[in-house]
């Protein structure tokens, strides 16, 4: 039997923090939602009012710019009071436990908090110790989980080629330190992806990934032949420990994504990044910024994405029709 805690026994989603355990169906139906509010972003009025009375306290102990930022865009255009906090404005910085953090804010009657952990595991163990009416949702922690990062990836895909099942999608890079990568392919292997390939530097792939149902190749031309979508991962120096690839010059030369190389792709490929993206380290910024690219399109799919998120959790929103 799964401990999942994500479903409650009423059948409600009450916490967002990994795709692993979560229906086909509601991931289809949260990407649906987050395409019914892709408009809201050019209206005149941008916001509705699903979730007023609602407070989102957004706690982010790890850096972030596009997360944290959708994150609050998104809460204020459902119309809750949203509070953003970062770990240096924080009391864990005077050795307040999270578990204390969050009970002090908790007693404010927050309804979410939205969390950014440099270690795994943080989101559930919050989700674990605060009262059934509190909803946590992952904003991602450590290498273990960044799910709305890969519901918006799904979204974005799914705006250009809705047929998973024709598709062949190449992940690249620093697979043993991203969190990306593993509700990628989880989210991937739910929507019936044809295929999913990963592309990386032995070094760098962790030890039962062909469990997963992917293919590796440490070869970037072969990996990308006749690819549909290309994923290009960041490489995680912060986490790193150890001298995992020869140098930067290096990684660039073989697993960097350069126009030259995109020729083995299919010619109608899409380029994606979740960013922060290193230009000249992961990806040629002719490639990054070039017509294949749809790095800021999953920007502001962000938005809609994590909109969907939280009128789920909080306000029950259901698709009509
Ligand atoms: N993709 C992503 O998580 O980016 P940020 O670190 O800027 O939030």
């Amino acid at each position: 039997m799964s401990d999942d805690i994500q479903i409650g026994t009423d059948g409600r989603l009450n916490h967002f923090i990994s795709l692993e355990e979560l229906p086909r169906e509601l991931i289809e139906e949260l990407l649906t939602t987050a395409d019914s509010f892709i408009d809201f972003a050019t209206r005149d009025t941008k916001k509705v009012p699903l979730l007023r009375g609602k407070t989102v306290v957004n706690l982010f102990f790890e850096p972030s710019t596009r997360t944290r930022t959708t994150f609050e865009i998104a809460a204020k255009r459902l119309s809750a009071d949203v509070i953003t906090m970062q770990s240096d404005g924080m009391s864990t910085t005077k050795g307040e436990t999270i578990l204390d953090t969050v009970s002090t804010l908790q007693a404010m009657h927050t309804d979410t908090f939205v969390v950014r952990h440099s270690f795994s595991g943080t989101a559930d163990l919050i989700a674990r110790h605060v009262p059934q009416h509190v909803h946590i949702i992952n904003a991602g922690d450590g290498r273990y989980s960044h799910p709305t990062q890969a519901l918006l990836d799904m979204l974005t895909i799914r705006q250009r080629k809705p047929n998973f099942n024709n598709l062949t999608v190449v992940i690249v890079g620093d697979v043993l330190h991203s969190r990306v990568a593993r509700s990628e392919i989880s989210a991937l292997k739910k929507l019936g992806a044809g295929e999913i390939r990963i592309v990386s530097p032995r070094t760098l792939i962790p030890t039962g990934l062909e469990a997963l149902g992917v293919r590796i190749f440490t070869d970037l031309d072969e990996g990308l032949k006749d690819a549909d979508v290309i994923v290009m991962l960041r490489l995680q120096l912060e986490r790193m420990e150890g001298q995992l690839i020869p140098s930067e010059r290096e990684y660039y030369r073989y697993y960097g994504l350069t126009e030259e190389r995109l020729k083995n792709a299919k010619p109608d490929v899409m380029v994606m990044h979740p960013g922060p993206i290193n230009r000249g380290l992961e990806i040629a910024s002719s490639v990054a910024d070039g017509s294949h690219s749809v790095i800021l399109s999953q920007v502001s799919n962000g938005v809609a994405v994590r909109m969907a998120v939280m009128s789920k959790i909080m306000g029950g929103f259901r698709q009509s029709g």
